[in-house]
């Protein structure tokens, strides 16, 4: 009685779990401050295929959706493979609290669809980057750029910090008189002021020490070249203040390599950026080269041993990276036959020096994914004639895929099979991630198809192979078909017959 009792208050405790919004099970949601963003990651069996973010601050909520997540430095990306969706929001974005740019506090609400529920999280946190800001920093985002820079160096000597706070009120006050002009080749836009700029998308920031243009790719002042044989798109603003009789001018440059990547036969995939972007990103060509992945640099022996090259050549910054090395992720696919192919988040960081030793950070992430690779699986004839029993070995099977069932000589059985007093199939695990499956059928079994040779004098067993294998998540069937034969000396079949019988 009593234990029925208990019974019932858990039940109804369990019940009522999934109603209670205000907190995320352990190990489902990871925030961490990286150097330069906040980087939110949650997983996808606990979000929802399409969970939804608001940045929130004390002025309101704001959807982030696509267009609005360019403009205001959010990035949302799903990460199938890695099983979780990944918010990542700049310490200049919108909606941040930034003080003296030291301390950034991030409040934001998740949106998951759990289990045909909408619920809603109320999340926050605060960063404090230990890694200085360079006089001047740009960040090649997967959906915008963004730059930003020390308000001191780009001062000409004598301005006052007043006529910095004009950029501040520039968004709400209509007595700002800061107009921005985009440049495009040897052509230049009429001035707008910043409010009608950030109409179109752009946005302008003055923060406790620094001045932040940020930008959507694709923009209609923005414009796309070719440097060092490499496509680098570009925006180019001119801000510039007109006090009396003095003209103060800031021009912010946004660059960003806009290689595709691509995929050699000798399995790297290789990318590459200029190493000079845009001569107002710097003078001089020694730049200092960081690589990494998913959002975090690699000590260079790390990224050494995992295969990673980076060299530097006719001005520009080749970067190749084995299809299978650590780091990127790999997915089974089917189109008739077993492919894969390779995805990476490439991070990678530049730092140029100009003639005045003014550093610039440049940093950049782009998703890479390789074409589809075949992945052939390979079955290997082990047979011992004397063992009187038939084994193959199916190699080369992928973590990813699972041997789902196996046709023999036309008889379906489904694996594990449940009758193991015949044939038998022992799964074979590989440190390489791969794995096989050994198959033993005896040559007497029911389903080996048996002839008499005359010529040989001898009995002949035939056996088809038809392996049914799957690719998980999603169980996509491919198949794998091989067929073996064997012989046996019918002497030495009758003898080994006599003897059971006698026995
Ligand atoms: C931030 O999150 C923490 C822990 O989740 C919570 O205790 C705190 O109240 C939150 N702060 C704000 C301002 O929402
Ligand atoms: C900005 O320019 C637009 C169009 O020229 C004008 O309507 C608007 O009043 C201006 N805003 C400010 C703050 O000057
Ligand atoms: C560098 O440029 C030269 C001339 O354009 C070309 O022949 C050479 O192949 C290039 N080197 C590399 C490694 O791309
Ligand atoms: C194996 O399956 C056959 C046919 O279903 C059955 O007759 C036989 O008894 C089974 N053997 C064992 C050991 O389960
Ligand atoms: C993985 O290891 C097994 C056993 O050493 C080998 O047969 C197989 O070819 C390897 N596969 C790959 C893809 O390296
Ligand atoms: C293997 O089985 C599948 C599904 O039953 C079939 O479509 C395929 O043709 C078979 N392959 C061979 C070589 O018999
Ligand atoms: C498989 O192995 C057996 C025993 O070694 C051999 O007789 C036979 O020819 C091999 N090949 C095939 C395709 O069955």
């Amino acid at each position: 009685m009593v234990f029925e009792f208990i019974f019932g208050v858990a039940l109804l405790l369990s019940a009522w779990l999934p109603a209670k919004s205000d907190g995320i099970p352990d190990g489902v949601l990871h925030m961490e401050c990286r150097d330069r963003y906040f980087m939110m990651a949650v997983g996808l069996s606990f979000s929802g295929e399409e969970p939804h973010f608001e940045a929130v601050d004390e002025t309101g909520v704001y959807p982030i959706t696509e267009q609005y997540a360019a403009e205001c430095g959010y990035s949302v990306s799903v990460l199938p493979l890695q099983g979780h969706v990944e918010l990542r929001a700049s310490y200049f974005s919108c909606h941040t609290d930034n003080k003296d740019d030291k301390v950034f506090t991030f409040n934001f609400n998740l949106m998951a669809n759990h289990f045909g529920q909408e619920a809603t999280f109320t999340l926050n946190k605060t960063c404090s980057p230990s890694l200085p800001w360079s006089p001047r920093e740009v960040t090649c985002e997967v959906n915008y750029m963004e730059v930003s820079v020390r308000s001191e160096v780009t001062c000409p000597s004598g301005t006052k910090k007043d006529d910095w706070d004009a950029v501040k009120t520039a968004h709400s006050s209509t007595t700002s008189d800061w107009q921005v002009m985009f440049q495009r080749a040897k052509e230049q836009s009429i001035p707008t002021n910043l409010s009608e700029a950030h109409k179109h998308g752009y946005v302008f920031d003055l923060t406790d020490g620094r001045l932040v243009f940020r930008t959507p790719y694709g923009q209609p002042d923005s414009f796309s070249t070719e440097v060092n044989g490499v496509p680098v798109e570009l925006v180019h603003a001119t801000l510039f203040s007109r006090q009396s009789w003095v003209v103060l001018m800031v021009d912010l440059v946004a660059a960003c390599s806009m290689y595709e990547g691509s995929y050699d036969e000798n399995g790297y995939m290789m990318w590459k950026t200029p190493e000079v972007l845009h001569p107002l990103l710097s003078g001089l060509h020694n730049t200092q080269v960081n690589i990494g992945v998913n959002g975090e640099f690699l000590e260079q022996p790390v990224a050494e041993e995992r295969g990673y090259i980076v060299e530097k050549h006719n001005g520009t910054v080749q970067l190749s990276i084995p299809y299978n090395a650590d780091g990127g992720y790999r997915k089974s696919c089917v189109t008739e036959d077993l492919y894969e192919f390779h995805v990476f988040n490439l991070y990678l960081e530049q730092i140029l020096v100009d003639e005045d030793h003014v550093q610039t950070r440049l940093r950049l992430h782009r998703t890479w994914a390789t074409p589809l690779l075949p992945h052939p699986v390979f079955t290997h004839n082990q047979t011992v004639n004397e063992e009187h029993m038939f084994s193959v070995y199916l190699g080369d099977v992928p973590d990813d895929v699972e041997l789902a069932a196996v046709h023999l000589n036309g008889h379906k059985f489904t694996v594990p099979f449940t009758n193991t007093s015949r044939h038998a199939i022992t799964k074979v695990v590989h440190p390489n991630s791969t794995h096989g499956y050994t198959l033993k059928v005896p040559f007497d079994d029911p389903v080996v198809l048996q002839q008499f040779s005359k010529e040989d004098a001898a009995m002949q067993h035939k056996l088809d192979i038809n392996y049914t294998l799957t690719v998980l998540p999603e169980k996509e069937p491919f198949y794998h078909f091989a067929s073996v034969m064997a012989q046996s000396d019918v002497c030495k079949s009758l003898t080994l017959y006599l003897d059971l019988v006698e026995h």
